[in-house]
């Protein structure tokens, strides 16, 4: 195979203006970074987030949450809005997707006759054990299967979806295969039966442009680890306005009051906005580590991230078939997300092999090793991990 070897990557910078970045991303310096599927690498803004956070709680005291903490799950949560399509006011800033996907659930009685909730088999197990406890409750769980691991066939979805559907929950984008679902389809079955629709947006937002609004969405979850280049402990809720007044979620707390600081014994009065999402006190470091990747994104924006990591997941599957490799990702760059998926035997051991020569990926089981490229990539990395990857194989 004529696979180069790794030049750095400076080479390419004035075709590429996005590799202008690179600089803001210490890791890069000594690391082919191609897994921001998983955990994006750390913007050097973060460290100057976190240090404003500890500045903020020496200097200020208990007077940083009405100047400003307080609200960060609202504010933070606007910076997330603009990269998903969502009006100001509409996303809440958690800890992580499972709880907000908890949240989402508690909004709904599930011993009625309309009891029954529909997922994708690609959905993040996570979600899956939350869905299969409200069975508990009186729910029925529908997960409609993948064929072959990889997709899961839209009419087969939306078969499933009935005048009995409670809810239907679709992960955008499969974290084992990068298929990216038709989230408009869905929805609009959805709505047409009558069933509410969360999306799972952590493997799509930040690598391919999506509009909430547009896409009439009821609920959308996602966190700030992967595309969105933030630090741990921000998952993120949206919640479609005219919803507010119709869902009073059990899963609360007194950050959800309409008047959080009266201390009201009693059941909760819900705050008549997206604060009513809200529980307790909100993780104030994680969103000044998260905030920073978010405005990154932003700056450069979704759609010249996503023409570019078409381009190079394009070119990332021409150099694994040209090597021999396997891949488990559809290949049409319109139905996949940012991540291609290599089966590859011993997948482990070659993940860890590749993390020696300083080249970051991961394997899943079922799945295989997963590579992702994002706008800070070079195509000498591309060239450089499959050349490497295919180096170990044939050792
Ligand atoms: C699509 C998807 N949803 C949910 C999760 C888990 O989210 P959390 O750990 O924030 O609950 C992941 C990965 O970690 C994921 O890839």
């Amino acid at each position: 195979m004529s696979i180069h070897t790794h030049q750095p990557s400076s080479d390419t910078s004035s075709q590429d203006p996005l590799l202008v970045w690179r600089k803001e991303f210490p890791i890069l310096e000594h690391t082919t970074y191609m897994i921001s599927h998983s955990l994006g690498p750390m913007p050097l803004r973060a460290q100057t987030a976190l240090q404003e956070f500890t500045n903020t709680w020496a200097m200020r005291g208990i007077r940083a949450w009405e100047e400003g903490w307080w609200k960060m799950p609202v504010t933070c949560g606007d910076l997330i809005g603009s990269i998903i399509g969502a009006p100001k006011g509409r996303v809440v800033i958690h800890q992580n997707v499972s709880i907000c996907q908890s949240i989402v659930t508690s909004c709904f009685d599930w011993n009625g006759s309309r009891n029954k909730l529909v997922s994708d088999g690609l959905n993040f197990p996570s979600n899956g054990y939350i869905y299969h406890g409200l069975t508990r409750q009186g729910a029925e769980i529908v997960s409609v299967a993948s064929p072959d691991g990889m997709t899961v066939p839209l009419e087969r979805i939306l078969e499933a979806i009935d005048e009995k559907t409670q809810l239907v929950s679709i992960s955008h984008v499969a974290f084992r295969s990068s298929y990216l679902q038709d989230l408009g389809a869905i929805t609009a079955r959805a709505h047409e039966v009558g069933a509410y629709i969360v999306a799972d947006l952590y493997q799509s937002a930040g690598i391919v442009p999506l509009d909430v609004s547009a896409l009439n969405l009821d609920f959308a979850t996602g966190g700030s680890v992967k595309w969105l280049l933030g630090g741990p402990g921000a998952g993120y809720l949206y919640v479609r306005a005219d919803l507010d007044l119709k869902l009073c979620p059990g899963a609360t707390g007194w950050a959800a009051h309409i008047h959080p600081f009266e201390f009201v014994d009693g059941p909760i009065e819900y705050a008549p906005d997206i604060r009513r999402f809200l529980n307790g006190t909100p993780n104030v470091p994680a969103m000044y580590s998260a905030r920073s990747g978010y405005e990154i994104v932003n700056e450069i924006g979704v759609a010249v991230i996503r023409a570019k990591s078409q381009r190079q997941t394009q070119r990332l599957i021409a150099l694994a078939d040209e090597a021999g490799l396997k891949v488990r990702s559809p290949r049409d760059p319109a139905a996949r997300g940012g991540a291609i998926i290599l089966d590859i035997a011993n997948g482990l051991e070659v993940t860890a092999e590749l993390d020696r020569r300083n080249i970051l990926v991961d394997f899943r089981p079922g799945a295989g090793i997963r590579i992702a490229p994002h706008f800070y990539t070079s195509d000498d990395e591309i060239a450089h991990t499959i050349h490497e990857l295919h180096s170990i194989i044939n050792r």
